[in-house]
C-alpha cells in the first residue's frame, strides 16, 4: 500500500532537476546475441522507453556474427521481452513504436569493413546526431574489447575526449581483468582510444535501488551517522547469499569462482558504499574518490594470513527445499576434481580513523539455503549493568539491517519488554519496507545505468583506480589459494549456509552470522 500523507508529498526533494538532457543518439550493441541482450538490455531500453526517458530520436544497432534480418531480430527480442520483462505484459503498440528503432547488422568484430557498414548504418539513419552520438554496448567477451575498441577508432567512430556537440562512450561489463596486471592491461587497451570519462564499467550492483539508498540513509539522515564507527559499531555482516547453483554457467565459472564472480565486485562494492566517509558533493568523482579511499584502507593480507582470515568452499550434493542439487564437480563443464570455490567468507579491517578495529565479514556463495543480500551493522552492546547485566549474552546488542534484495528495507532491532506482570525482554524490529512504503514498483538495475550511461553521469560506474584496489584486495587471497588443493573441511553440501570453517571465522571474536531470514 502506498504512503499518502500529504505532507510526506510536500517533502519530496527532488534531485534531478537539473540532470543532464539525454540527447538523441544511437546505442550499438557489441555482441547482441547473447543472454545480456535479451535478458537485460533490450527490456531495459524497453522500459526506458515506455517511461518516456528515451531521447527523440534513438537508435539501436543490435551487431553479431550471424546473418539475420531485422524483423528476425526483433522477434527475438519480443520472445524474450515477455519472458523477462519486469512488467510482464508487453503492450503491442509500445513494441511496434519501440521496436521500429531497433536494428541488427551482422558483422565480426576482427574486420575493419564491418565497422565501415556500422558506420554507414549510423549515416543511413539521416539525423547527425544518431551518427554522432554513439554509446557503444560490449557485451563481448573482454578478450574482445581492446580489438572493437581500436577497430571503432580507426571507422572514426569512437574519439578521445567529448567534443561541445558530440559523445562517443563505451559500456564494458566484468569481468574487468582476473587479476591487477591483467586489469592494468585491459583499462590501458580501454583508455587507448578514450578517455577515462568515456568509459563506463558496469557493475549491476550498483544500479539496485537499495544499494543506491545506502548513501541516502547515511548521508540524509542525522542520527544514524553519528553512530557509523567504531565506537559505536561492533562489527559488520555483509552477505549475499544466492540459492541456485552455477548451473549453465559453468564454463565462465571455472575460471572466475566466487572470489573473482563476487567479492571484487559486488561485495567490495557494498563495502565501500557503507564503509565510506561524507564526500565532498553528490558528483560522480567526488563519490568515487570517497570509495577509492575506503578500499585503499583495507588492510591487504600476506598470502601466507589467508587461512586465518578468509574461508572458501564448494558445494557437494544437497538439496534444498526439497529439490536435490549437485555438487559443484558433477555440474556440467566442470572439471571432476576443480578446486573453484563456490563459498568465500572474508574477515577484514579497514585501518582508517573510523573503522580501526571494527571487523567487517563479508560472505557470499552458491547453494545456499536462500538468495538475499543483506548489510548488517552490529552495534555495540550496552554496558553490563542493570538489563545486561541480568540478561547476559541473552541480551541482543542493536543492529540495523539494510536488506539489499528481495523485500528491500531496512531494519533496526532493539530491545523491548514482553507486555504482561513479569519483566521479559526480547527484540523487537522496526521495519521499513519498500513495497509498503512505495509500492512494488523497482525499476531493474540495468535501466538505471543505462539511462546514467546516457547521460553521461559515472556515478554509478566503476572508475579505473576502483577496480585496481579491489584486484589489490584479493589478489593475495587468489595466490594463497591456487598452490592449495581444496581440503575436507572446505566442502559444504548445498542447502547449508556454507562451511564450518566459515562460522569458525567469527568465532574467535565471540562473533556468530546472522543469516538472511525468508520474508513473506
Ligand atoms: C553476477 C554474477 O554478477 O551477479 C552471478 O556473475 C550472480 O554469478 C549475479 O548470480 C547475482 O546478481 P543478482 O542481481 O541476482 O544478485
Amino acid at each position: 500500500m502506498e504512503h499518502t500523507d500529504p505532507l510526506d508529498e510536500l517533502l519530496i526533494c527532488r534531485l534531478e532537476l537539473g540532470r543532464k538532457i539525454i540527447e538523441p543518439c544511437s546505442i550499438v550493441i557489441f555482441g547482441a546475441s547473447g543472454d545480456l541482450t535479451s535478458r537485460k538490455l533490450v527490456p531495459a531500453l524497453y522500459h526506458l522507453f515506455v517511461e518516456k526517458q528515451l531521447p527523440t530520436p534513438f537508435r539501436i544497432i543490435g551487431f553479431a556474427r550471424r546473418e539475420k534480418p531485422d524483423e528476425v531480430w526483433r522477434e527475438e527480442l519480443k520472445q524474450a521481452l515477455q519472458q523477462f520483462s519486469r512488467t510482464k505484459k508487453v503492450d503491442p503498440a509500445l513494441w511496434a513504436a519501440f521496436s521500429a528503432n531497433v536494428h541488427y547488422l551482422q558483422g565480426d568484430f576482427a574486420e575493419p569493413k564491418a565497422y565501415e557498414s556500422l558506420a554507414s548504418r549510423l549515416a543511413a539513419f539521416g539525423h547527425d546526431a544518431l551518427r554522432r552520438n554513439l554509446l557503444c554496448y560490449l557485451a563481448t567477451s573482454p578478450s574482445q574489447f581492446a580489438e572493437v575498441i581500436e577497430h571503432l577508432h580507426h571507422a572514426q567512430l569512437l574519439t578521445k575526449g567529448e567534443s561541445g556537440n558530440s559523445w562517443q562512450r563505451v559500456v564494458v561489463e566484468k569481468p574487468f581483468g582476473h587479476d591487477l596486471p591483467s586489469a592494468k592491461q585491459l583499462n590501458g587497451e580501454l583508455t587507448r582510444y578514450a578517455n577515462e570519462k568515456q568509459i563506463f564499467r558496469i557493475d549491476h550492483y550498483l544500479g539496485k535501488e537499495t544499494v543506491q539508498n545506502i548513501l541516502v540513509f547515511r548521508f540524509s539522515n542525522g542520527i544514524f551517522e553519528q553512530l557509523w564507527n567504531r565506537q559505536s559499531v561492533d562489527h559488520v555482516q555483509i552477505t549475499v547469499s544466492e540459492k541456485l547453483g552455477v548451473g549453465a554457467r559453468a564454463g565462465y565459472y571455472e575460471e572466475a569462482g566466487a572470489l573473482r564472480d563476487m567479492v571484487q565486485n559486488h561485495l567490495l562494492q557494498a563495502l565501500s558504499l557503507v564503509g565510506m566517509e561524507p564526500p565532498s558533493s553528490l558528483e560522480a568523482e567526488a563519490i568515487r574518490d570517497e570509495k577509492i579511499k575506503l578500499l585503499k584502507s583495507v588492510r591487504l593480507l600476506d598470502p601466507s594470513q589467508v587461512p586465518l582470515a578468509v574461508v572458501r568452499g564448494q558445494y557437494t550434493a544437497g538439496a534444498i527445499n526439497g529439490e536435490a542439487r549437485p555438487a559443484y564437480r558433477q555440474e556440467p563443464k566442470v572439471r571432476t576434481d576443480s578446486n573453484v570455490e563456490t563459498f568465500v567468507a572474508f574477515k577484514l579491517f579497514i585501518d582508517n580513523w573510523r573503522w580501526a578495529g571494527v571487523p567487517f565479514y563479508l560472505r557470499t556463495g552458491k547453494n545456499l539455503p536462500l538468495s538475499a543480500s543483506e548489510v548488517r551493522v552490529q552495534f555495540r552492546a550496552p554496558p553490563s549493568v542493570l538489563f545486561a547485566a541480568q540478561c547476559g549474552p541473552k541480551l541482543d546488542a542493536n543492529a540495523i539491517t539494510l536488506r539489499l534484495q528481495p523485500n528491500e528495507g531496512i531494519t533496526l532491532r532493539v530491545n523491548g519488554k514482553i507486555p504482561g506482570t513479569a519483566m521479559q525482554l526480547r527484540p523487537v524490529r522496526m521495519h521499513f519496507s519498500y513495497d509498503s512504503e512505495f509500492g512494488a514498483y523497482t525499476p531493474e538495475a540495468y535501466e538505471r545505468l543505462l539511462l546514467e550511461a546516457l547521460a553521461g553521469d559515472a556515478t554509478l560506474f566503476i572508475r579505473r583506480d576502483e577496480v585496481e584496489a579491489a584486484w589489490a584486495i584479493v589478489d593475495p587471497i587468489r595466490q594463497a589459494w591456487d598452490k592449495q588443493p581444496l581440503t575436507e573441511r572446505e566442502f559444504y553440501p548445498a542447502g547449508s549456509w556454507g562451511p564450518a570453517a566459515a562460522d569458525e571465522l567469527l568465532k574467535v571474536r565471540g562473533h556468530a552470522w546472522r543469516n538472511p531470514q525468508p520474508m513473506a
